[in-house]
């Protein structure tokens, strides 16, 4: 459930015209919706309360969308925060998310990277591999401190979604193989600067099927045991994200009171083990939209109808590089006979269609549409191709709303470059 609809006639966010927005910071824009970030991380959260899972740590995933505000309304709530790089620990923090509730993944954490996860004290550094594990606990001997570490495992379950962001397979670069796992973890427990906590696994991203869920976390309660038969505590074990949205184009899929219940089921019995979660789109997706305005109606004598937007690829990839459905929906409601088009940006190259043979009611110059589903990986994956200023954000509450991050100057675009100085 999402606080967008249509009120007398126009589509809002919570109790604020999409149009009102429009017209004070001008489009293209994200708009997110308060309430509905807040719902989503307040649903997720307590379906896994319900199933018996304790006192998780739902470690938002910053990559989804990091903007600040955004951060800080779902930390507010409790939750922390799941980061892959410096930047995103900074933006955390920044949010006032504080370091015992920021969990550091990724798979090519640099030494400096590590160095400043480790001053700021962070809850656990998921470790992907060995050469990684040998960096980490250098770096803490330099710092005369104990690693907190959890060993991302791979558990080769294959997990749907779009090839790009599936993890869970051996073929992916992600994690430590079983097999690797109970030696590595053996030998961070006898090192001075590692303290082990417990194993993770992340098997991919928009996953609308229980099944390859159940089968990864079956095998890391299997790991859990099996380490402990060896005589190694275990009191951490991070699931990951991943669980899908509905994207207008699909039958509902499953929800956290299904995923909860499943993982209750899963971990029934296994004692001692706080459990943390990393749900990145499940949480954001449904809170944003990205506002656009029509540029003009372009109608080939031959039939093709495009409509021009003044958003591009730049500004929500997702299509270009996933062929990814979001719905379109124009902002004054109207119940004109829909006629099919493709709905492209500006951007010189063909990739920047958002769809093809879309049935969209006739819109003109000027007119606002909304890709729904629009608040993670939209803004968070957004960049200045074709020298398009990036796009702000907005965050509505009931009826007033903040820029969140505003749109750049030209000038400030330009800052960043200096002409090199010789002929
Ligand atoms: N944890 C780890 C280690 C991850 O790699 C990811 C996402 C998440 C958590 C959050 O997953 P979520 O709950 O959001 O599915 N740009 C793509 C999605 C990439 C996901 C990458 N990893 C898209 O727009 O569909």
């Amino acid at each position: 459930m999402n606080h967008f609809e249509v009120r007398g006639g126009e589509l809002h966010c919570e109790a604020t015209p999409l149009s009102r927005i429009a017209r004070a910071v001008g489009t293209p824009v994200y708009v997110y919706s308060r309430a509905t970030l807040e719902r989503h991380y307040t649903v997720f959260r307590d379906a896994l309360v319900l199933a018996g899972l304790g006192d998780p740590l739902v470690a938002y995933a910053v990559k989804a969308n990091g903007n600040v505000s955004v951060l800080r309304t779902l930390g507010n709530l409790g939750a922390g925060a799941d980061t892959v790089s410096e930047g995103e620990i900074r933006r955390a923090l920044a949010a006032g998310i504080p370091p015992d509730r920021i969990v550091f993944s990724g798979v090519g954490k640099t030494r400096g990277e590590i160095e400043f996860a480790l001053r700021t004290g962070v809850s656990e550094i998921n470790v992907e591999s060995e050469p990684e594990l040998k960096l980490i606990a250098e770096v803490a001997e330099s710092l005369a401190l104990r690693a907190p570490i959890v060993f991302r495992v791979n558990p080769d379950v294959a997990a749907g979604g779009h090839a790009k962001i599936a993890t869970g397979k051996a073929e992916n670069k992600f994690g430590v193989s079983f097999a690797e796992a109970a030696r590595l973890y053996a030998n961070a427990s006898n090192h001075p600067h590692l303290n082990p906590l417990g194993v993770a696994c992340h098997i991919g991203s928009q996953i609308t099927d229980l099944a390859p869920f159940e089968a990864a976390f079956s095998r890391m309660r299997g790991l859990v045991e099996a380490l402990r038969a060896e005589g190694m505590t275990v009191e951490r074990l991070d699931l990951g994200g991943g669980l899908g949205v509905p994207y207008f184009d699909m039958p509902d899929p499953p929800g956290p009171a299904d995923y909860a219940a499943m993982i209750g089921k899963v971990m029934a019995g296994l004692e001692s083990v706080r459990f943390a979660f990393e749900p990145g789109r499940v949480i954001a997706a449904n809170a944003g939209v990205l506002l656009a305005s029509v540029t003009h109606l372009h109608e080939r004598p031959e039939g093709r109808r495009f409509l021009v937007l003044d958003a591009a690829m730049n500004d929500l990839i997702r299509p270009a590089m996933y062929d990814a459905y979001h719905d379109i929906r124009p902002v004054r409601a109207t119940d004109a006979t829909p006629v099919p088009c493709d709905v492209v940006g500006p951007i010189c190259e063909t990739g920047d269609t958002f769809t093809r043979d879309r049935p969209l009611p006739p819109l003109k110059a000027g007119d606002l549409v909304a890709f729904m589903s629009a608040g993670a990986y939209g803004a968070a994956m957004a960049s200045e191709y074709n020298s398009r200023p990036l796009v702000p954000e907005v965050l509505v509450d009931g009826d007033r709303f903040a820029v969140i991050r505003r749109r750049p100057t030209y000038d400030e675009m330009l800052a960043l470059e200096t002409p090199a100085q010789w002929r």
